[in-house]
């Protein structure tokens, strides 16, 4: 299968090995996930085994191997977090996006991870949204946080 846009984020690197955490990056970027016939492709591409890119793949958590919802919501569950409630926090948006860690809602507006300490312990508990940061946070309070995201 001819990909396109994959085969223009390779162009770019000028279909340089060494550019592989690059491309995977902006395939990532372009399509909020990794698809396989896309790793396949860069695995031909590059000449580089497809075992390599798996390794790569799967070792950041910055990269995901099935497709992300439109906004990626990562509960803090680190040891500050998780003293000022990271885990009740946790519980509330299982209980209310009806997912769990790790899954997509089934419109594919959030999918929801879970981080061990995001840097900003003070702000116990946190979530973060899309890289943006939500801390001091009360239950009550992540029914209006998820409105701004749609
Ligand atoms: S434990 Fe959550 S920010 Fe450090």
């Amino acid at each position: 299968m001819y990909i396109e846009e994959t085969e223009n984020i390779l162009e770019s690197h000028d279909y340089n090995d060494s550019a592989l955490i690059a491309v995977l990056q902006d395939i990532q970027k372009e399509k909020n996930y990794l698809p396989e016939d896309d790793l396949r492709d860069v695995a031909v591409r590059l000449n580089v085994p497809l075992t390599r890119i798996y390794a790569i793949a799967t070792f950041y958590k910055a990269f995901s191997l099935k497709p992300r919802g439109r906004h990626l919501l990562n509960v803090c569950l680190g040891t500050a977090c998780h003293v000022k409630g990271g885990a009740g926090l946790l519980r509330g948006l299982e209980r209310d996006l009806k997912i769990k860690e790790g899954e997509t809602t089934e419109d594919d507006r959030y999918t929801m991870e879970t981080v061990r300490c995001v840097g900003c312990c003070g702000l116990a508990p946190v979530i973060v949204v899309d890289g943006n940061f939500h801390g001091k946070l009360e239950p009550s309070q992540v029914p209006d946080i998820l409105e701004l995201y749609k």
